[in-house]
C-alpha cells in the first residue's frame, strides 16, 4: 500500500503567512501541520509515499527531503496548476501503478492517527473508503448522504443546500479502480476535477464505497481561527520539559516546554505553551494555547491563544490573543507623538487594532 499526501494549493486564507510560505508547513506546537500526517501514515506502516507539490514544491522538499527522518521513502509529483484532487491522482498514476493506497490532504489534520482505518481498508478492500465528520457548516465541504443502514448514497462537493451535516475528511483509501473514476469525471463549476465527483462515480457504477464517520478531532487548516482551534489540541496534549533556562524571577505554570537555547527572565508563562530554541521571554506574560518558534523574543508584553513563527519580536506593546504571526516580524511601540499606528503591512495582512 502507498500514500498520495496532496501539498499544492495557494493557500489563499492564510495570507500573508503564505504568500511566503506553503499553507502545510505552517507550526502547530512548533511543528508543521504536515509533518503530523506524515508521521501518522508511516506510523500505519507506509513507507512509499508520493508527494503531490505545486507553486511551493521547493519549500516542501527542503522540509521534508527524502523522507527518510520520517521513515518514508519520497517521491515528488510535480502538479502544474491547482486542478483539483481528482487531478492529482491522475498525474499520480504511473507512480501509483496497481497499489491500493491512502490520499492524505496535507493541510488536514486528525488526532488518533489513521491506523485503525489503514488496517480495516486491508482487511476489507472496498472500491473506495472515505471519512466522515459532524461538521456546523457543511457547505464548505464535500458532503455525504447516507442511507438507513449507513450505506452512502450520494456526495456533493460544497452543496448551497447539504443534504447532512456530514462533512468528507481529507483522508481517502482507495483501491486501483479509483484511476478509471478520475478519467471520467469532467471539471466542477470551480474548474477543479473534484475527488468527490469520482468517489459518485464509483458509487453510480454501484462500486462499494464504505464511510467511517470518525468522532475523534478533525480540523482542515485552511484559515487561521482553525489553525489557532489546532494549536490548542496539540498543545492540551504536551508534556512539560524545561530543557532551556528559566531565572529565578520567573514562573512557568503547567504544561510549559522551554526547548533548549530559550531564556525565560522575569516572566510568567501560563502553560500549554511551547516556547523554541533561542527563543527568548522577557518581562512578559505568555498565556495558554501559545507556541513560540526559533529565535523570537516577547520583551515587555502578553501572549495568549496565539501562534508565532521563526524569528519574530513582539517589544512592549501590552496584550495580544488569537493571533498569528508569521516570519521576522516586528511588532513595537511607536514614538510617543504623534500618537498613531505605523504599519509596514504585506498584501493581504489583517490588523485589528483595539482603541
Ligand atoms: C477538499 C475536498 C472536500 C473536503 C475537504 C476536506 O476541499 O474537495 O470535499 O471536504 O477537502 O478538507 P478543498 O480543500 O479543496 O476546498
Amino acid at each position: 500500500m502507498k500514500a498520495l499526501v496532496l501539498s499544492g494549493g495557494a493557500g489563499t486564507r492564510l495570507r500573508p503567512i503564505t504568500h511566503t510560505s506553503a499553507k502545510q508547513l505552517v507550526p502547530v506546537a512548533n511543528k508543521a501541520v504536515l509533518f503530523y500526517g506524515l508521521e501518522s501514515i508511516a506510523a500505519a506502516g507506509i513507507t512509499d509515499v508520493g508527494v503531490v507539490v505545486g507553486d511551493t514544491a521547493e519549500e516542501i522538499r527542503e522540509a521534508v527531503g527524502d523522507g527518510s527522518k520520517f521513515g518514508l521513502d519520497i517521491t515528488y509529483i510535480p502538479q502544474e496548476r491547482p486542478l483539483g484532487l481528482a487531478h492529482a491522482v491522475l498525474i499520480a498514476r504511473d507512480y501509483l501503478g496497481e497499489d491500493d493506497f491512502v490520499m492524505y490532504l496535507g493541510d488536514n489534520f486528525i488526532v488518533g492517527g489513521i491506523t485503525d482505518l489503514v488496517e480495516e481498508f486491508r482487511r476489507t478492500r472496498p472500491a473506495a473508503q472515505i471519512l466522515l465528520t459532524h461538521v456546523s457548516d457543511p457547505r464548505a465541504f464535500g458532503v455525504a448522504e447516507l442511507g438507513p443502514s449507513g450505506q452512502v448514497i450520494g456526495l456533493e462537493e460544497k452543496p448551497e443546500r447539504p443534504k447532512s451535516d456530514l462533512a468528507l475528511v481529507g483522508v481517502y483509501l482507495f483501491t486501483p479502480v479509483i484511476h478509471e473514476a478520475v478519467r471520467a469525471v469532467r471539471p466542477s463549476w470551480r474548474g477543479e476535477l473534484e475527488i468527490t465527483h469520482a468517489i459518485q462515480h464509483l458509487i453510480d457504477a454501484e462500486a462499494e464505497v464504505r464511510s467511517t464517520v470518525i468522532g475523534g478531532y478533525w480540523k482542515d487548516t485552511g484559515n487561521v481561527a482553525d489553525m489557532l482551534e489546532v494549536n490548542r489540541t496539540v498543545l492540551e496534549g504536551v508534556e512539560r520539559r524545561i530543557d532551556g533556562e528559566v531565572d529565578a524571577g520567573s514562573e512557568t505554570v503547567g504544561r510549559v516546554v522551554v526547548e533548549e537555547g530559550a531564556r525565560v527572565v522575569n516572566s510568567r508563562v501560563v502553560g500549554p505553551v511551547v516556547i523554541g530554541s533561542g527563543t527568548e521571554v522577557r518581562d512578559s506574560y505568555v498565556g495558554p494555547f501559545t507556541s513560540i518558534a526559533e529565535n523570537c523574543r516577547i520583551v515587555d508584553s502578553e501572549v495568549e491563544f496565539s501562534i508565532l513563527l521563526r524569528d519574530s519580536s513582539i517589544e512592549g506593546v501590552g496584550r495580544i490573543e488569537h493571533s498569528l504571526i508569521g516570519r521576522h516580524v516586528r511588532v513595537t511601540t511607536a514614538p510617543s507623538v504623534p500618537s498613531a499606528h505605523r504599519l509596514v503591512l504585506g498584501d493581504h495582512s489583517k490588523v485589528q487594532i483595539h482603541t
